[in-house]
């Protein structure tokens, strides 16, 4: 399973990559406005920056809801860098987009999804990645990794090429519960990937060992 910092602030991405387990990075606007970036020039060079950081697949997602701003915008973010993905929202117009950027050779990633219909179209479309909304589904009491198994399961059937990227992942235990279900890909905060260290009896026993090595002088 790919692991994915779901961030736009360079400090958390510059930080995940030195920790080796970086395989890309998704945003979205509410994300691009907590990190402080204002004005389309200052966007644009923000997810380059990123780019030229991670050199792996960087989710960047259109503000337009209609067909033709989809397409200008998206035109726009794939032409920054190589690695852009275009992050479109599970709605008719960005259907169509997502269509329309297969056929063009631009790579997207299709969000907002809570239901296996809407990842049933998102492959259709040809999305590169679509991203069923855990941790959203949780807050209103339903099983958010349910329907990641399930996505996971049609796609299987059918042979779709998209791949499952879990989003609004909120813990450790998502992340492990994902790759159970067989996602393809976890975007996580940083804090959520770093908890994946996290147990008291690897502490105790390093503590142990390095105790045990001081009679080894
Ligand atoms: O990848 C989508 C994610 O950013 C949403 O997370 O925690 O706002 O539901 P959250």
């Amino acid at each position: 399973m790919k692991f994915f910092i779901d961030t736009a602030n360079l400090d958390e991405i510059k930080e995940a990559k030195e920790f080796g387990v970086l395989d890309g990075v998704t945003t979205n606007p509410s994300l691009m406005a907590k990190s402080g970036v204002k004005g389309k020039d200052n966007i644009f060079k923000h997810y380059k920056e990123i780019c030229d950081i991670v050199q792996a697949d960087v989710s960047a997602e259109v503000i337009a809801t209609d067909f033709d701003g989809i397409v200008r915008e998206g035109e726009e973010l794939a032409a920054i860098d190589e690695h852009i993905v275009v992050k479109v929202p599970m709605i008719r117009d960005g259907v169509k987009a997502i269509k329309y950027f297969t056929d063009n050779g631009i790579r997207t990633n299709c969000t907002l999804v809570f239901s296996a219909g809407q990842a049933i179209l998102a492959a259709k479309a040809g999305a590169a990645y679509v991203s069923p909304f855990i941790g959203r589904l949780d807050d209103i009491s339903f099983e958010g990794m349910d329907l990641i198994a399930q996505i996971v399961d049609i796609y299987q059937t059918f042979d779709f090429t998209t791949e499952v990227l879990a989003a609004s992942i909120r813990s450790p235990l998502h992340i492990v519960q994902a790759a159970e279900t067989g996602a393809d890909v976890a975007t996580c905060p940083l804090n959520a990937i770093l908890g994946l260290l996290k147990h008291p009896l690897t502490d105790i026993g390093l503590e142990k060992f390095l105790n045990d090595a001081k009679k080894l002088d």
